[in-house]
């Protein structure tokens, strides 16, 4: 049963086209719209996936365009476009360059599809949705963006392989940034309720951190040209499941902060509650004092970010 009436997800390169093929095959929407401006690319893919419909059975109806007209009547955004990181690139020089494409896309957005939810993928991710929520003036609450959801995948996925269990029985919480300062939480994380704590050697467990942490690097560095894009959009898929599916999911996210955590107008991972109208509720958990210090060292790596971002002008009326 489809969910949506429509999901337009923008940027067709590996990450917004394979994203539109697990979002087409999970048929949430009635209809799919991928955009991009490389003529071919965004109708190319669509059609390709549209094409696998009879063999796979969704009924979405996936197209593709050009023109920013088409978010006409959208339900759910996903924000894809920006260019990816290349080796020895961090996510913060990727900062002005991104946030001139996602003005022209904000600005879209409030014009055609102001009733929208907006999910936010595009690097730096903490800084891209606040400047997307700023740019399109839609509430908070409408616009989130994918960080803790992969950064815990990928803890989830290396504790799991170092216990020998199934990675879906890790369950857990990487907050903060999704960027150098994030904070994987050890203290909130277990085997189905089993906690970690005592799980792992303390050695082991720093290095399952640390890994975390270099997720996103190390699968840049073994790729060479462009980053991850199976587990990103894995991630994605389940944030528009749940927002699709009115699911009310607990899972990590970057939210617009107005007091949680004693953080304002700022945008940063914490456990959120997702469901049809975007964020539902921020969740505050209880930190050990090492990982409330790194909490607050991540929110302070946001602000000096929002610095840079605060000499553009949004355009925003
Ligand atoms: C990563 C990039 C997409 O973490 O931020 O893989």
């Amino acid at each position: 049963m489809a969910g949506l009436q429509k999901i337009a997800v923008l940027g067709a390169g590996n990450i917004g086209g394979t994203l539109a093929q697990r979002l087409a095959e999970a048929d949430l929407a009635r209809e799919l719209v991928l955009l991009d401006i490389v003529d071919g690319l965004p109708q190319g893919k669509a059609l390709d996936i549209a094409e696998s419909a009879p063999i796979l059975g969704f009924s979405t109806k996936v197209t593709g365009s050009l023109n920013l007209e088409a978010l006409a009547g959208t339900d759910l955004v996903i924000e894809t476009a920006g260019l990816a990181r290349k080796p020895g690139m961090s996510r913060s020089d990727l900062l002005t360059k991104n946030a001139e494409i996602l003005r022209g896309h904000a600005a879209a957005v409030r014009k055609h599809a102001p009733h929208a939810v907006c999910i936010v993928v595009t690097n730096p991710v903490d800084v891209m949705s606040y400047w997307f929520r700023k740019v399109s003036g839609l509430p908070g609450a409408r616009v989130f963006g994918e960080s803790g959801s992969l950064d815990t995948a990928r803890f989830r996925t290396f504790v799991a392989e170092a216990l020998g269990v199934a990675p879906r029985d890790v369950v857990g919480f990487v907050l903060g940034t999704h960027g150098d300062t994030m904070v994987p939480i050890p203290s909130l994380t277990s085997v189905n309720g089993v906690p970690l704590t005592g799980l792992l050697p303390e050695p082991k467990l720093q290095a399952i951190l640390e890994r975390t942490r270099n997720g996103g690097g190390e699968i840049v560095n073994l790729l060479k040209a462009g980053s991850a894009y199976y587990a990103p959009t894995a991630s994605q898929a389940e944030l528009a499941r749940a927002v699709a599916l009115d699911e009310h999911r607990l899972l990590p996210v970057t939210a617009s902060l107005d007091g949680p955590y004693g953080l304002h107008d700022l945008y940063l991972g914490v456990p959120a509650q997702i469901g049809a109208a975007g964020v539902e509720r921020v969740f505050e958990v209880e930190l050990t004092a090492a990982e409330r210090s790194a909490f607050q060292a991540s929110a302070a790596a946001v602000r000096s970010d929002l610095e840079i971002l605060a000499q553009l002008p949004s355009g925003a009326s």
